[in-house]
């Protein structure tokens, strides 16, 4: 069984690189290193399991990409231009990486003799800012008026790509998605909300939760776009790599399917909320300044989750809380 994972120096990627080579599993990891954070994920991943296979290659090159996936059993297709910030100033860039890279991945997969299962990391961006639903203001936090939301949003929500991240990220999932359909792939889309833990290297454009845990241990100021309020759900990387396990078990099922995941309802926080709560961990007062919100950032985000839980039995375990906890005791560590 050969796992092939680009993006694999990444947060997401070095964390499933890690579950399989702890079990023995060949494990390939393709990423150009173009993240800050992925060469010291590589180094940490090199030191503990001396049998990775690594290549240093981007997913922008088909011939080598293909060379290198060949014989795969799964591939998480992780590898990804991941700032809406960055998107904005340069689209193309952006667009080859997360559109054209990905169909690099299915073109590669598809012309394979039996072609691996194929997951895509895509995002809670591709339902755009949804400004048409109702919000309510409370001291710390906003929250759906609407009732038929009290769960949060599944995947029938109108699709309405927001920034050029949205669009090449929303194309990428539309073409797995579509390759199960058109070609017989089997392929899982899964519309990720926040994923944070150990081995992210957040920075103010991705990774907003490591971002905010590393200022406020360095008791830096962190800036805050917009007016704080805004919510979004949580979901550790632990949780998060059982629900890509789960689904794979059962491919029959999940195969050509989309799944929006987070930590839902129980797991969500504002980022007001969130720094209260850092602050009470590490027992210290943190500086905050506020700016102007950015475009297309949503003022709610939560997942419904329902959709996993009814196809194969997966909700997220984590709390805020204790994944806060997991995060600061590895930040602490290195
Ligand atoms: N972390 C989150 O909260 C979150 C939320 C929604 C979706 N996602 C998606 O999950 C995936 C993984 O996210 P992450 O948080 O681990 O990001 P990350 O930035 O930590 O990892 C992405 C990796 O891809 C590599 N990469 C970038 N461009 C490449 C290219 N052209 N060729 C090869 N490698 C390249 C980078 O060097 C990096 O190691 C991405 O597709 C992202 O869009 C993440």
């Amino acid at each position: 069984m050969k796992i092939f994972i680009t993006g694999g120096a990444g947060f997401i990627g070095s964390n499933l690189a890690h579950y399989y080579l702890s079990r023995g599993f060949e494990t390939v990891v393709y990423d150009n290193l173009s993240r800050p954070g992925a060469e010291k994920n590589l180094a940490w991943l090199k030191g503990n399991h001396p049998k990775l296979v690594f290549h240093k290659s981007d997913i922008r090159s088909f011939e080598t990409l293909k060379k290198a996936a060949k014989g795969s059993t799964i591939i998480y297709h992780m590898a990804s231009q991941v700032a809406v910030t960055k998107s904005f100033q340069d689209p193309r860039t952006d667009f080859e990486i997360n559109a054209l890279g990905t169909l690099n991945v299915l073109e590669a997969v598809r012309t394979q003799k039996n072609p691996p299962i194929v997951i895509y990391a895509s995002t809670n961006k591709v339902y755009g800012s949804m400004k048409e639903i109702s919000l309510r203001e409370k001291a710390l936090r906003y929250e759906y008026k609407d009732k038929k939301l009290a769960n949060g949003i599944d995947e029938h929500f109108h699709l309405d790509f927001h920034s050029p991240y949205g669009c090449s990220k929303g194309a990428g999932g539309q073409y797995t998605h579509d390759y199960a359909r058109i070609y017989g792939l089997k392929t899982i889309v899964f519309r990720q909300s926040c994923i944070y833990g150990n081995r992210q290297f957040g920075n103010e454009d991705q990774g907003w939760v490591a971002h905010f845990a590393r200022k406020a241990l360095k008791r830096r100021q962190i800036t805050i776009y917009g007016d704080g309020k805004q919510v979004r759900d949580l979901l550790y990387i632990e949780d998060l790599i059982d629900c890509y396990l789960k689904a794979i078990e059962n491919i029959k099922k999940t195969s050509g399917e989309i799944y929006n995941v987070g930590g839902g309802t129980s797991f969500s926080t504002s980022l007001l909320e969130l720094i209260a709560l850092l602050e009470k961990k590490l027992d210290k007062k943190i500086k905050i300044r506020f700016r102007d919100w950015r475009p297309g950032d949503q003022k709610v985000y939560i997942s419904d989750v329902s959709k996993t839980k009814k196809d194969f039995g997966w909700e997220p375990k984590t709390s805020v809380s204790k994944g806060l906890e997991k995060l600061l005791a590895w930040l602490h560590s290195i």
